[in-house]
């Protein structure tokens, strides 16, 4: 099964793709993980993501794209993914659409998961994230065991520098302005189910799990 989660930075698309990934046993595949990933080891795509990453708008599709085919490539995708962050933009859409249609798969269902900007702020002013695993956590929401400390790696836990306030506003701009448009892409598909990321993680979870007719 090959899905994707669409919606704005802090609606919880990397939260709910992890508790997914346990459930269906295939892997969660994020764009934004990866670039973090990558600057941390400073590879090439670390090098051409950062300074995009910092001010708070997308990475050009070309080095976005062929990073996800690579990741993609990989045998443990072989059984499907949930992609969290990608598609991005209409062009890289159709970029995932050759990727899958080269081995005979497609998008099963785009879950788009929405929550007012006053939300997506006070969610991403709270984040705390695993400088090891990329896990997230939240200090009221979703806080660890042992402060700054990962629960499920024992990794230290850090604010992302893309999560000061001025930033995470750009990233919501950005967003509408170049991502929002795949609701409308994905609709026309009928590949589209509108999530409310506006109640807790177990309540959303609940909805993205109807929605894809499992049992809670
Ligand atoms: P990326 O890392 O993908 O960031 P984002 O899309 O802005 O999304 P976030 O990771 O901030 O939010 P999330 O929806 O995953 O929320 P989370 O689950 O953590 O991208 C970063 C950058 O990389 C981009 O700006 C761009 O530069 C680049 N990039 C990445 N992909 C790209 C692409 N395809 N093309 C071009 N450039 C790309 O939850 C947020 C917080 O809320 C957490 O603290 C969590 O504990 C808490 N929380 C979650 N759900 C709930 C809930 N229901 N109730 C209460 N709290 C909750
Ligand atoms: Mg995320
Ligand atoms: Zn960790």
């Amino acid at each position: 099964m090959n899905l994707v989660l669409l919606g704005p930075p802090g609606a919880g698309k990397g939260t709910q793709a992890a508790l997914l990934s346990q459930r269906l046993g295939i892997p969660h595949v994020a764009s934004g993980d990866l670039f973090r990933e990558a600057m941390k080891k400073g590879t090439g795509w670390g090098k051409e993501a950062q300074s995009y990453i910092d001010l708070g708008v997308l990475v050009p599709d070309e080095v976005t794209n062929a990073m996800i085919e690579e990741r993609l490539k990989e045998p443990d995708c072989a059984k499907g993914v949930i992609l969290d962050g990608f598609p991005r933009t209409i062009e890289q859409a159709r970029a995932l659409e050759g990727i899958l249609a080269e081995r005979g798969e497609k998008i099963d269902r785009v879950l788009v998961i929405q929550v007012s900007e006053d939300t997506l702020i006070e969610r991403l002013s709270g984040r705390r994230t695993c400088r090891r695993c990329q896990a997230n956590y939240h200090l009221l929401f979703n806080p660890p065991q042992k402060e700054g400390v990962c629960d499920r790696c024992g990794g230290d836990l850090y604010q992302r520098s893309d999560d000061k306030e001025e930033t995470v506003r750009r990233r919501f701009r950005v967003y509408t302005e170049e991502t929002a448009p795949l609701i409308d892409y994905y609709r026309r598909q009928g590949l589209l189910t509108e999530i409310d990321g506006e109640r807790g993680i177990e309540g959303v979870q609940g909805k993205i799990l109807s929605a894809l007719s499992l049992s809670p």
